[in-house]
């Protein structure tokens, strides 16, 4: 199994140039299960959820062809409504193809996903919007069997604003028969991206954006190209770098307006940041200032940035207070970075991190995706050497990570 090591300490400088979101891509090259004809998407990254979703649609019928960030997808043979539990359980935004596949073939047998290592992550609602849609829903041994002759239009109030469950009832809805709302929706950037893309495709979508989409259904949609929107966490997670390690470096292909919170922290944090179009320039504070965070659905604080900030609050001058709102277990980094001599308690859903003048390198075990992320920051600038293992999280959701902190100056090499 790969690891990472890193010999921290370094200032790194320089341009690092972001991939697409993971995050957008996953929903956009589900949504081609939407029309029979070819639809080409740019500037896809070569991920290992990107291949997870490119395997799933393969195996219902359609025909998936990447040439690098390039995938082009026709449902046209779409034939296969059963997404198993294999394919499942590596990435529960597998889950997505369930409103597709009802919209297109009238049925779904799709593997329940179960809990993941951040929290218990049930899709209620996700089945609870679609049964308002008019689709009637048995759960049976561990899956989700789903039958609608024809969906319907209806008003879906959903309880939290799920942005994967937006995101698939925004794809059932845009196929049936009438008008939908779906109040209370996810505003994150990439439930915008998709309706882009969806519009593109023929859908009627107004409001996505905001807490409450507007669909009209239609009854075909065609094919489309469109380029991945920048990923945003990716962005964020450098600008940390920058932060942590006193850095100074041009993030560029991001988009700024999609990272007002994070960028308003580290700000307070310190560091000095110039944004230009699609450019985030930011240099890294002589001493890092304490601030609080509590994790929120977009435009707050993004929960898949808490525990890289949390490491910049680790050598923080001060107490930093980081309450996560959004998962109920996403604080497993903590007792790694503790390993590197951080002083963190958990009190409740919140952390209490007591700066301490630096860390050290040691052997640490990533959890999950964006835990991952934090480790390979904390060892960036501890002193001496790190050793990340079970790096595999890594690749689910960065593009070549350690190559562009070592083209930023660090010193960071994968060993298998
Ligand atoms: N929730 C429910 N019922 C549901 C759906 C969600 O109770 O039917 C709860 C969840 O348990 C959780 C909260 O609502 O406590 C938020 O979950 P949400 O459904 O919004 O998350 P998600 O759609 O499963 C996406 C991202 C995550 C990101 C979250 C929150 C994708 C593929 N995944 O997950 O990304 O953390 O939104 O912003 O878009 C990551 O990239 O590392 C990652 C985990």
């Amino acid at each position: 199994m790969d690891k990472i090591i890193i010999e921290g300490g370094r200032r790194l400088k320089g341009e690092v140039k972001i991939s697409g979101a993971k995050n957008a891509a996953l929903p956009i090259l589900v949504s081609s299960m939407l029309t029979e004809g070819q639809c080409v998407y740019s500037n896809v990254p070569d991920l290992k959820d990107v291949n997870s979703i490119k395997l799933l649609l393969s195996t219902l019928g359609t025909s998936v062809n990447t040439d690098g960030n390039t995938v082009k997808i026709n449902a046209g043979g779409l034939n296969n409504h059963k997404a198993p539990y294999d394919l499942v359980r590596k990435m529960r935004a597998s889950i997505l193809v369930l409103g597709p596949l009802l919209a297109r073939l009238k049925k779904a047998r799709v593997s329940l996903p179960g809990g993941c290592a951040i929290g218990a992550r049930p899709i209620n609602l996700h089945l609870k919007g679609l049964t308002d849609l008019g689709a009637s829903i048995e759960l049976k041994h561990g899956y989700i069997e789903a039958r609608a002759d024809k969906l319907k239009g209806a008003e879906i109030y959903l309880d939290f604003p799920t942005v994967t469950g937006t995101e698939n009832l925004m794809m059932a809805a845009a196929l049936a028969e009438g008008t939908s709302y779906i109040k209370n929706a996810a505003c994150e950037p990439e439930i915008k991206a998709m309706a882009d893309v969806m519009n593109k495709m023929g859908a009627d979508i107004k409001g996505a954006g905001t807490s409450c989409i507007k669909i009209n259904g239609v009854s075909s949609m065609n094919p489309s190209s469109v380029s991945i929107i920048p990923d945003r966490i990716e962005a964020g997670t450098f600008m940390i770098a920058a932060a942590l390690t006193g850095g100074d470096f041009k993030i560029v292909d991001c988009e700024p307006d999609h990272l007002g919170s994070v960028i308003d922290k580290l700000r307070r944090v310190g560091s000095k940041i110039e944004i230009s179009k699609k450019c985030i320039h930011i240099t890294g504070p002589d001493e890092i200032i304490s601030v609080d965070i509590k994790t929120r659905t977009y435009p707050g604080f993004p929960t898949d940035m808490q525990a890289q900030f949390m490491v910049l609050m680790s050598i923080a001058n001060g107490v930093s207070t980081i309450s996560e709102t959004i998962f109920e277990n996403r604080f497993i980094h903590i007792s790694e970075i503790k390993r590197m001599g951080a002083n963190i308690t958990v009190s409740g859903n919140s952390a209490i991190v007591k700066g301490v003048p630096a860390l050290s390198g040691a052997p640490v075990m990533a959890s999950d995706l964006r835990a991952s992320a934090s480790l390979v920051l904390a060892g960036l600038v501890a002193n001496g050497k790190t050793e990340v293992n079970r790096i595999y999280h890594l690749d689910r959701g960065y593009e070549a990570l350690e190559k562009k902190f070592k083209l930023l100056g660090a010193k960071i090499k994968r060993v298998s």
